[in-house]
């Protein structure tokens, strides 16, 4: 199957569309009937047929198909695997490419067995310049295949016998690694058992169960996540996607795995991040070529032709861009894309990625440190009701998330009016603001965590992908978002003694 996929790539140069959608006629055929397939983006479907084509291919020669789960080695994605080195070549072909090897494995040898794969670790830098290489001459990249399959494994001597030739660049000591993916394999297992329905395959959030909710299930594709304790322009850490599937997130369909064992729950996370990154990929290159390569694009170019030879004369013009555009333009782009991405993600395990919540939550009926004068309760109420922070314009007077901008049309990215009145994510979806009155956080999934940290969370570093702004970049302090969390909790009912008025006072100034 992974050699296949390596054909098909190959295919996406020499520009095979034919071939390599009868070989994926061909994988589908050997799978398992239930098994889906993953659904093109509505973004990709605008795109000419050449490009939703190589876009395709891309994304099959890296992320492999729904049974078989594949992704680079160098992605931030565990996905499982035996590592090792090129002990020692057994045999190899006319042109020297190794098909009988011996593996020195750096922890236990595996079991191996035939139809496991082998794969030989590339740098994708090392790749990229064999691709344009081979694609400038039109031959086949020296780097394919570097994933075969076993043959036959001779347990007593431990010599591999692989089904069809390494690529030119392995050789002895060619760091490698047996059975990539198993994890991943793991994780989608446990996703069509427990997630599908809900997320979809794809992770596109469009489950047989989603129209019944609202929340909608998330779309992975986009790779936001709104509930994390990451700093406002970081992703979602392991630890973040791991707190939340075990916790589930409250107030949402989004439920809490509880009966999962810890290594399910991480395979899960791996095959979450591994959907997340294949969403992001095919958006990323849907972005790159959709300015040029749109259908729209050419049909307008089209509708201003004048004769039937000059429409034909523009065809054959566009053809040639999207042939040069898939040569040369295409492989950087989508290297370029995978490694933005690929770095993205990695980064918000670092720890510079991780936002500390700076001390506990003060008593509300104590003076403010903020503003010493009042209560840290009243400091709170003038810092919601006030104009620099608008709060209440979202989350309404009172809290119930009823405030002004709920019912106004709001617009869009691109500067037109959103069909719905409301606010929206960035999924497109409308998002209420908070009811505060119910004093249920989604962001609190953690139960080893105090409720008031997840708030304080929300407003330091916002929700991410929804309207709901990060205080902490808009110059609010410390205490001061302490003074409305109290009063977030005030709104909720937890301050039943406190009078009401006495929280309208105005600090006194020195
Ligand atoms: C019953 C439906 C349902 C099932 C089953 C389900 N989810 Fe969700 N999931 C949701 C909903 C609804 C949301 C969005 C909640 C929101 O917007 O606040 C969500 C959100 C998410 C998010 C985004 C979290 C965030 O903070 O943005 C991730 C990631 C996720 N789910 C992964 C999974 C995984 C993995 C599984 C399976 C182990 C799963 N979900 C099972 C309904 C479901
Ligand atoms: C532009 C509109 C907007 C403004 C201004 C705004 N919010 Fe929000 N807020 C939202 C939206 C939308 C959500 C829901 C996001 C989601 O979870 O989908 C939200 C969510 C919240 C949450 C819930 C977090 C959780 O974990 O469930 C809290 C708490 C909150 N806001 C407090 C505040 C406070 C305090 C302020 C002012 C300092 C404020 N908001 C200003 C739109 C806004």
């Amino acid at each position: 199957m992974l050699s296949v996929l390596a054909i098909i790539h190959r295919c996406s140069i020499a520009s095979g569309f034919l071939f390599s959608a009868a070989v994926f006629g061909l994988v589908c055929g050997c799978t398992k009937p239930q098994d889906p397939v993953f659904v093109e983006s509505q973004r990709a479907k605008k795109l000419v047929p050449e490009i939703r084509q190589a876009i395709k291919t891309e994304l099959a020669n890296k992320f492999g198909t729904v049974p078989n789960p594949d992704c680079p080695s160098w992605f931030p994605i565990e996905r499982g695997g035996i590592e090792g080195k090129i002990r020692s070549v057994k045999e190899r072909t006319e042109d020297g490419r190794i098909v009988r090897l011996k593996i020195r494995y750096s922890g236990e040898a595996p079991e191996v067995v035939a139809g496991d794969v082998v794969e030989i670790l590339l740098d994708p830098e090392t790749i990229l310049e064999a691709e344009l290489e081979a694609a400038e001459d039109g031959r086949i990249s020296a780097a394919y295949p570097y994933k075969v399959k076993v043959a036959e494994f001779n347990k007593i001597s431990g010599v591999i016998t692989l089904a069809e030739p390494l690529c030119e660049l392995a050789e002895k000591g060619s760091p490698c690694v047996v059975k990539p993916n198993e994890t991943l394999r793991t994780g989608r297992e446990l996703y069509k058992h427990y997630c599908q329905k809900c997320h979809a395959a794809t992770g596109d959030g469009n489950g047989p169960q989603a129209h019944m909710l609202k929340p909608k299930p998330r779309d992975l594709r986009l790779g936001v996540v709104k509930y994390t304790t990451t700093k406002a322009n970081c992703k979602a850490s392991s630890e973040d996607l791991r707190i939340l599937l075990k916790g589930g997130i409250p107030g949402t369909a989004m439920p809490a795995f509880q009966i999962l064992g810890n290594h399910e729950i991480d395979a899960l996370v791996q095959y979450t991040k591994y959907l997340s990154m294949r969403g992001e990929i095919e958006r990323g290159l849907c972005i790159e070529s959709e300015i040029d390569f749109s259908q729209a694009a050419l049909d307008e170019q089209l509708a201003e032709a004048e004769s039937e030879q000059e429409r034909k004369a523009i065809k054959k013009q566009f053809q040639k861009e999207v042939d040069e555009f898939l040569k040369i333009d295409f492989p950087e782009i989508a290297y370029d894309i995978s490694a933005d991405v690929a770095e993205k993600w990695a980064q918000a395990d670092d720890p510079d990625c991780q936002f500390e919540v700076p001390g506990s939550r003060p008593e509300g009926t104590a003076p403010s440190k903020a503003e010493p004068s009042i209560s840290s309760l009243a400091n709170g109420k003038i810092l919601y009701l006030s104009t620099s922070t608008q709060c209440a314009s979202c989350h309404g007077l009172t809290g119930k998330g009823d405030g002004d901008q709920v019912s106004k049309v709001q617009k869009r990215p691109d500067g037109s009016d959103y069909d719905e009145p409301g606010l929206h994510d960035i999924w497109g979806n409308v998002v209420v603001p908070r009811d505060l009155t119910y004093g249920v956080f989604h962001g609190a999934s953690n139960p080893d965590e105090e409720t008031s940290h997840a708030v304080y969370r929300a407003i330091a570093t916002g929700v991410k992908g929804t309207p709901m702004p990060a205080y902490g970049a808009k110059g609010l302090t410390q205490d001061q978002i302490w003074d409305l969390v109290n009063y977030v909790f005030y709104l909720a009912g937890e301050y039943k003694d406190v009078d009401p008025e006495s929280l309208d006072v105005e600090p006194k100034s020195e």
